[in-house]
């Protein structure tokens, strides 16, 4: 059974079928219940694979996604009995990590983030190690923040990490995830941009401004803004699963990021709302605290690896992908 939610999804997604090559049969899929997860299980059942959900709540998980052919309880600082499901499983995503504008960061709540995605990793492994028959690829959730605050200069997949918090996160994240390849199993490191999606995520929060006639950029304006719509999102992580050449990290973000400024000025003119009135960054620092320069800071990112392998993009600049989730 497919919900509704999932059911516009698969809808959004349909053309990556057409497009995937050969397909993993059954895929593991921790962090399941997230934005992503829920969308990438939806879009796996839909293509005929069995796919395993490792949720830390199972009776919630069955509520949120419909589309999961079992439900493994697992704790994600911990091997246990969950472990056995990755055992002849054909492939592994990890989307799992408590979020990133979840609360405001003190000491614990940052411990939270980086440990939720650290050592669910270095379990995961540990997993992937007592597998009999592993999993022939290993896609690792990672994310735009490894490359730290930027300026203008475009980053492709090469670039070097930057230091801040989530950098530092980020190359931790990594490390764990690259683990796998000592195992023999083909790693991706997906560097994920801000997914763009109608009701989960950044663009409903961004929406609410521009709702109350009171959308605008956030100061200084020109901090780059990398964003990918959910449909490529999803698109990449197929890419990443059935296509043997990508290994290593792969950027999922559009070809055409945009300033901060120019984003929000797209975003009005979709909804028809004037893109007038600028947020201060000190004021998002009182409001949100250190998360807020993530807003107020920002990076150009480039999808070079993804392009070299001739992914296609569906929604390759914001106003394409605001009109499909906003306007359709
Ligand atoms: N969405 C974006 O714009 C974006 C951008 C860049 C990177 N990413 C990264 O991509 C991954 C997936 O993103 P998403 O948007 O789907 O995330 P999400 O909606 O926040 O969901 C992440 C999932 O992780 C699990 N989780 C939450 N707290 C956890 C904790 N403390 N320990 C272990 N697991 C926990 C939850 O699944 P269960 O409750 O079922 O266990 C949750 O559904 C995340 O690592 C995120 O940081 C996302």
């Amino acid at each position: 059974m497919i919900a509704q939610g999932d059911r516009r999804t698969v809808f959004s997604i349909m053309f990556i079928l057409e497009e995937s090559g050969e397909m993993a049969r059954r895929v593991v899929v921790a962090g399941a219940t997230g934005l992503i997860g829920r969308h990438l299980c939806a879009y796996l059942h839909e293509r005929g694979n069995e796919v395993i959900a490792l949720v830390r709540n199972v009776e919630k998980a069955k509520r949120q996604i419909l589309t999961a052919t079992a439900y493994v309880h697992w704790q994600p600082s911990e091997h246990s009995a969950w472990a056995e499901s990755l055992d002849g499983a054909d492939a592994l995503v990890n989307l799992a990590g408590a979020s990133i504008f979840g609360k405001r960061w003190d000491a614990a709540y940052k411990n939270e983030i980086r440990d939720s995605r650290v050592v669910s990793t270095r379990v995961l492994f540990s997993a992937l190690i007592a597998a009999r028959r592993k999993p022939a690829v290993f896609i690792n959730g990672s994310a735009i923040g490894y490359y730290g605050p930027r300026d203008a200069t475009p980053l492709d997949e090469q670039s070097p990490p930057g230091n801040d918090f989530l950098a530092q996160v980020g190359v931790a994240w990594e490390q764990e995830a690259l683990e796998a390849e000592e195992l023999g199993i083909r790693t991706v490191l997906l560097r994920t941009g801000i997914v763009l999606d109608h009701d989960d995520g950044a663009l409903p929060k961004m929406m609410l401004p521009f709702q109350l006639l009171s959308g605008g950029p956030i100061l200084p304006g020109n901090q780059w803004l990398s964003w990918i719509h959910i449909a490529d999102e999803i698109g990449l992580i197929a890419l990443a699963l059935d296509d043997e050449r990508v290994t290593g990290p792969l950027n999922a973000t559009a070809p055409e990021p945009q300033t901060n400024r120019d984003f929000m000025a797209t975003l009005g003119r979709v909804m028809g709302r004037p893109s007038w009135l600028p947020t201060p960054g000190f004021g998002l620092h009182l409001l949100l605290g250190e998360v807020a320069d993530l807003l107020v800071q920002g990076q150009r990112v480039l999808p070079r690896k993804a392009q070299s392998y001739d992914y296609q993009f569906r929604y390759p600049t914001a106003e394409a992908a605001l009109r499909d989730l906003l306007v359709h």
